[in-house]
């Protein structure tokens, strides 16, 4: 076997980082359906199957419209917990020993839950995992950029008072129309309280908006950034600075980002010097979790094993706890 073959347990065997996964999109249908009947929440769905032929999406908002509407389920401490663990677990089994966590607070805060049922049952769980599973795991609470930059001020407020309990803030939820520079304010009150920064950016929206994740909000990291490959000052500014890219195949599969996995802009960022990784996203609603994320690229591109330890090894170098 050459040196640039990738055996089948080789993938397995690897310790990993993880550094975008929504833990709302790590709910599984199962799991949907369970807290739906414990907490008397109707769904519009019957069964599994009904559930599994709404997973098909043409685009991020067809996505978002269910996965916002998945989280009504969402209620009580031991809710969160059972999410979180689950996730974990399945983390675990992936050989992940280290994941930073990405939650919505303004999607529970505007159904009336406390972060206070939120934080407690994560952090229960995260406990738990360390102790059972040696796995390392953080949270990054969200923006939702498709809201006002008011009303991410007051969730700001709000998120304060558990400062301990996260490492950084995050911007997602719909891209086109939802500029980076519409949330300048937020970004520089967070960077005062020492957070780290984060936002998605060039998924479904354009180079430009990458731009400004780096100019204007002063973001560490960048979630997807497909479109810096069309941007070629981009992607030596990109490189140059060692901004780490955290990437996700299934999810741009699913979302129509990138349909044909062989057209994935990984391996070319890669090659242009980007501290590339690979990462689930919304794992329970794109077909897989991370050691798939892993694999489906590895086929679609023909990685190499020095391709698959470089990805591997990136999320460790951009990790920011
Ligand atoms: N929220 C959860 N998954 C997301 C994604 N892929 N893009 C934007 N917002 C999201
Ligand atoms: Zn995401």
């Amino acid at each position: 076997m050459s040196d640039n073959t990738i055996d089948s347990n080789y993938l397995q065997n690897q310790a990993k980082a993880e550094l975008h996964l929504h833990i709302e999109g790590s709910l599984e249908p199962e799991m949907l359906l369970n807290l739906a009947r414990r907490n008397n929440v109707t769904l519009k769905y019957r069964d599994i199957n009904e559930i599994r032929a709404a997973y098909a999406f043409n685009n991020l908002q067809e996505f978002l419209d269910i996965y916002y509407q998945g989280m009504s389920v969402l209620i009580t401490e031991d809710d969160f917990y059972d999410l979180m663990f689950a996730y974990l677990t399945k983390a675990h089994q992936d050989k992940i020993t280290h994941s930073e966590i990405f939650v919505d607070p303004q999607a529970h805060l505007s159904r009336g839950i406390s972060l206070d049922v939120v934080f407690a049952g994560f952090k229960r769980a995260m406990e738990q995992a360390k102790q059972e599973y040696r796995l390392d795991s953080y949270l990054i609470p969200c923006f939702l950029r498709h809201l006002s930059e008011d009303d991410a001020l007051r969730t700001f407020d709000v998120l304060m008072d558990y400062r301990k309990d996260f490492i950084g803030i995050g911007l997602d939820s719909s891209e086109l129309g939802n500029p980076p520079r519409k949330f300048k304010n937020l970004f520089d009150r967070a960077r005062k309280e020492n957070l780290k920064l984060v936002a998605h950016a060039g998924e479904e929206g354009p180079a430009e908006y990458v731009w400004e994740a780096l100019d204007i909000l002063g973001v560490d990291r960048v979630d997807h950034g497909n479109a810096i490959t069309t941007d070629k000052e981009l992607m030596v500014r990109i490189a140059k600075d060692g901004i780490g890219l955290t990437m996700c195949p299934l999810s741009n599969q699913c979302l129509q980002v990138v349909p044909d996995l062989r057209n994935h802009q990984a391996l070319q960022l890669m090659n242009a010097g980007v501290k590339v990784t690979v990462n689930s996203d919304d794992p329970a609603y794109f077909g897989g979790y991370l050691n798939k994320n892993y694999q489906a690229l590895i086929d679609s591109l023909n990685l190499s094993k020095a391709d698959l330890d470089k990805l591997i090894r990136n999320a460790f170098d951009v990790k920011f706890a």
